[in-house]
């Protein structure tokens, strides 16, 4: 197995797929693959000519990279991105394990269940589409859109309306208007889906005084402790950050391609390790 990105700096991917490899004692190894974006079908094709068992896809293939596979998931289909390929009796088979990663992470982990509650998202990119889709499919009542490119966010709503208009409401609110009174009063789901957090010194997108209580504050970022994390703790609001969202993914990838279940706490554990490792002062 591997994973094709471009570039690939330090991607967890490895890492986390070889430990659980090791734990369940199966002949597998997993690679990085930097692979320029001209020279994405050639790699796409390489995955049959080498019999590998599968690979991941990340930024900038997860989109391009449907246009070279035999069968694109239903969920993968519908947010025009793939983050998993499984190779399986001659066929490439695109799923995008992200959003249901996600939705583990917060109901095994935060012990949430978005059936009938209502989300408010902010980001519009690959995180933020795989969450939104994830959060319909798992019966949430409404979702309230903001980024700081407007017109990222409107092409995400289009998106969603176009194949789950009827399950759910969906609003978007200006970047410049986020913090207005009124928006956040009935929300129980606050996710920041971009990437700000990961840096040290990286300001909150949202005042945090506006959260009711009980909201269950998610944050996509996984590398630190974030400034938005804190603020909920201060508040005693029920909150988790990315960690559980990156191993998720990792393990549904994983089931897709072994039929195995991961060993989930040995791929935590070493994920921890490798944060701890690279800590990043603050
Ligand atoms: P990912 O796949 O992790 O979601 P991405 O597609 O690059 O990554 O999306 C990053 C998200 O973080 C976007 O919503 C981006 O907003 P823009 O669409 O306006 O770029 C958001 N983001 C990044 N830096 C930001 C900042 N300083 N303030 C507000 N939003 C930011």
């Amino acid at each position: 197995m591997g994973i094709f990105g471009y570039p690939i700096v330090h991607s967890l991917s490895p890492v986390l797929h070889n430990a659980a490899f090791a734990k369940l004692g199966l002949d597998f190894v997993y690679l990085s693959f930097p692979v320029k974006p001209e020279d994405l079908e050639d790699a796409v094709k390489a995955i049959k000519s080498l019999n590998m068992v599968g690979v991941n896809v990340t930024i900038p293939h997860k989109r391009n990279v449907l246009d070279y596979l035999d069968e694109v998931d239903h969920q993968a289909r519908m947010m025009t991105s793939v983050n998993t390929i499984l190779h399986q009796d001659g066929r490439l088979i695109g799923y995008n394990t992200d959003g249901e990663g996600f939705l583990e992470s917060l109901r095994r982990e935060g012990e949430f269940d978005p059936q009938g509650k209502r989300a408010f998202v902010i980001g519009a990119g690959g995180a933020a589409c795989a969450i939104s889709f994830a959060l319909v499919k798992a019966g949430i009542k409404s979702i309230i859109l903001t980024n700081r490119t407007r017109e990222k966010a409107k092409i995400l709503l289009e998106r969603l309306k176009k194949n789950v208009k009827d399950q759910c409401k969906f609003s978007l609110v200006d970047f410049s208007q986020r913090n207005s009174p009124g928006i956040m009063d009935k929300v129980d789901l606050f996710i920041n889906a971009t990437s700000v957090g990961m840096h040290a010194g990286d300001p909150l997108l949202i005042n945090p005084d506006l959260f009711p209580s009980n909201i269950f504050v998610y944050d996509v970022v996984y590398n630190r402790k974030t400034e938005l994390l804190k603020e909920a703790e201060k508040r005693n609001l029920p909150s988790l950050g990315g960690i559980g969202m990156l191993v998720y993914q990792a393990t549904l990838s994983f089931k897709i391609w072994t039929s195995r279940k991961a060993p989930i706490d040995e791929m935590r554990n070493i994920l921890r390790a490798e944060f701890n490792e690279h800590k990043v002062k603050d």
